[in-house]
């Protein structure tokens, strides 16, 4: 998977690729990065990418010519699948929307700033709006790598054991049971004695249980899904 991020904070993005699993998907050659800084797409000789809105109100707006140049610059290099466009208005991510997405090639991650960008930008370019939920950021860029580190580590053989990221909370609609490790006591708080019994199928049982006990206290909405 190729990803490129466009922002007017580039530097922002970098340092959660140079880390755990996302860094270990890029070492092993399953995912790229770019980054591109909007500004130099600017034509304008103070670097220039946002202006007053129309109609006046406040906060600036990103311009439409550096984007356009900046997205059609990078399509003549290669065909993409998506362009993203992040923002608060958008569809709010949800584990099976990641779950598409991971499935794709190549995509554009556009990220809003001050205002937003020019409304044209979105009804030209862009092909999926995505929030990270119901608050508004700076900018789209912490949403970006939300949305990034989501479905990187869905892309097969980024995570060392291929089932884990199917157990995860959500990807059945359901969250994941509770889990424990060594020791099995620790003062008098001890592990289920059924996680010690060696019994796969009354473990897969019990968390299954506890599974639907847990989403039906925390997120009964899930379960109506
Ligand atoms: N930009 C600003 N707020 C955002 C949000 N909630 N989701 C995605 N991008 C954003």
């Amino acid at each position: 998977m190729r990803i490129d991020i466009i922002s007017v904070v580039p530097d922002l993005l970098k340092s959660p690729f140079e880390a755990s699993i996302m860094q270990r998907s890029i070492d092993k050659g399953l995912v790229e990065v770019h980054f591109h800084n909007l500004r130099d797409y600017s034509s304008n000789n103070y670097k220039q990418v946002d202006d007053y809105q129309f109609g006046g109100g406040a906060g600036m707006v990103l311009m439409i010519e550096p984007i356009d140049k900046c997205i059609t610059y990078l399509k003549s290099q290669r065909d993409y699948d998506e362009v993203i466009y992040m923002t608060p208005d958008g569809e709010t991510l949800n584990q099976g929307m990641a779950n598409t997405i991971s499935l794709q090639k190549n995509m554009i991650i556009l990220c809003g700033h001050y205002k937003g960008v020019d409304q044209r930008v979105r009804d030209h370019f862009i092909t999926r709006e995505i929030s990270i939920g119901d608050y508004v950021l700076s900018g789209g860029e912490l949403g970006a790598l939300i949305l990034c580190d989501a479905i990187i580590r869905l892309i097969p053989g980024v995570l060392g054991n291929e089932t884990s990221a199917l157990t995860d909370s959500f990807q059945d609609n359901l969250l994941a049971p509770p889990i424990y490790t060594r020791p099995a006591q620790y003062n008098d708080w001890n592990v289920p004695e059924i996680l010690l019994s060696g019994h796969t199928a009354k473990i897969e049982q019990w968390r299954e249980e506890k599974a639907y006990e847990h989403t039906r206290n925390r997120r009964p909405d899930l379960l109506d899904k």
